[in-house]
């Protein structure tokens, strides 16, 4: 792959100024890659409807051609261009999560190119809400196919310079808009299944989900197989969101193996609920007891100690309950062995 010059535009993320966001929107209407800030993760966009352009973030990324992407739009009527049938679960759930980190996955249009869909005959969508996705849709005037902006299998980010520290050379601009305020990527949840399947747990809970429309099925089909394509949901790649050091998910507090590890005179990172005596060897993180505080910390973190050159990074066991699903799906990803 050819280097090219990597440009940082650092934005308002409340009110992004028009003139400040032309450019990028020029790069996404001419076959080129911005990466930019969602409410979850910094996601890397291209002009959903030009092959070329998507056959370019599956190359910056390193990403297996199978695995479909997301389309970003800016509200609904643009969302029911993009597919053959918009139902009646589908309006209810538009009206009640989006803008917001919650994906749709339907019957797609002919419009949508088969790059996009990893081959499938069904589309992912949402509406981001962030004021500078916004702001870029909108520039671009065209909808904006987006994975997570970091080299595949690798952390999301949610830092520009996490998606500068994976991507810098491959694409043209990155949009700084500072740290993303949600953490972890957005629920995907599928409408071409009776009853709607969860196909990956985000902030928005199955319960939230259930209580606009009623029951879902939550989890892979116990017959999805990894090698048929497209892959249902990159979830069935079970290494995923992984850090480079190896990480261990306790089963309960982590104390037995933070001991053992330094010991044998590790250096180590422990994230845990509860302070720690200091040790010259141990970085103690207390992360916070709400689901969602620790979720939008986890992968800045993460980041973080991948840095700090420690050996190994312990997480003790989280709490039960939905509101952990997510954090706790991306942690049992990120602990298997490569
Ligand atoms: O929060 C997010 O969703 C971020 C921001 C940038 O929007 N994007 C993101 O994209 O996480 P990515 O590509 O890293 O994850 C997309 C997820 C994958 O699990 C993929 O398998 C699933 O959506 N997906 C995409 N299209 C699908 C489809 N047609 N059917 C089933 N799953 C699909
Ligand atoms: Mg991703």
């Amino acid at each position: 792959m050819t280097k090219i010059r990597t440009q940082i535009l650092v934005i308002d993320s409340q009110s992004p100024a028009p003139a400040l966001i032309q450019p990028a929107g020029d790069i996404i209407k001419a076959g080129g890659l911005v990466a930019f800030p969602t409410e979850t993760v910094y996601g890397l966009g291209a002009n959903a409807l030009d092959p070329q352009a998507v056959a370019r973030i599956y190359e910056a990324k390193g990403r297996p051609s199978r695995n479909p992407l997301i389309v970003h739009v800016p509200d609904i009527a643009s969302a029911r261009k993009l597919v053959t049938e918009w139902t009646e679960t589908a309006e209810k759930l538009a009206q009640r999560f989006w803008a917001g980190s919650l994906t749709l996955v339907l019957p797609k249009a002919p419009s949508i190119p088969d790059i996009v869909t990893g081959g499938g005959d069904t589309v992912a969508l949402r509406i981001p809400d962030h004021p500078i996705a916004l702001a870029l849709l909108r520039s671009a005037g065209v909808p904006i196919a987006a994975p997570s902006a970091n080299r595949s299998n690798q952390l999301s980010p949610t830092l520009a310079e996490h998606v500068f520290k994976g991507l810098d050379g491959r694409i043209e601009m990155i949009l700084d808009g500072g740290a993303t305020s949600g953490g972890v990527e957005s629920t995907v949840l599928s409408l071409v299944e009776n009853p709607p399947r969860l196909l990956r747990p985000g902030l928005i809970t199955p319960a939230e989900i259930s209580a606009v429309i009623g029951e879902i099925q939550v989890g892979l089909p116990p017959l999805a197989h990894a090698e048929k394509a497209p892959l249902l949901s990159p979830g069935m790649l079970t290494r995923h969101y992984a850090p480079q050091t190896p990480l261990i998910l306790a089963v309960d507090d982590g104390t037995a193996q933070v001991e053992s590890l330094l010991q044998r005179g590790q250096k180590i990172a422990w994230l845990t609920f509860t302070p720690q005596p200091p040790h010259p060897n141990l970085q103690v993180v207390v992360m916070p007891q709400n689901g969602e505080e620790y979720a939008s910390r986890l992968f800045a973190e993460l980041h973080r100690l991948d840095s700090a050159r420690v050996e190994s990074i312990v997480v003790s066991a989280l709490p039960s309950g939905e509101k952990w699903m997510a954090v706790a799906d991306r942690l049992q990803r990120a602990s298997q062995k490569p």
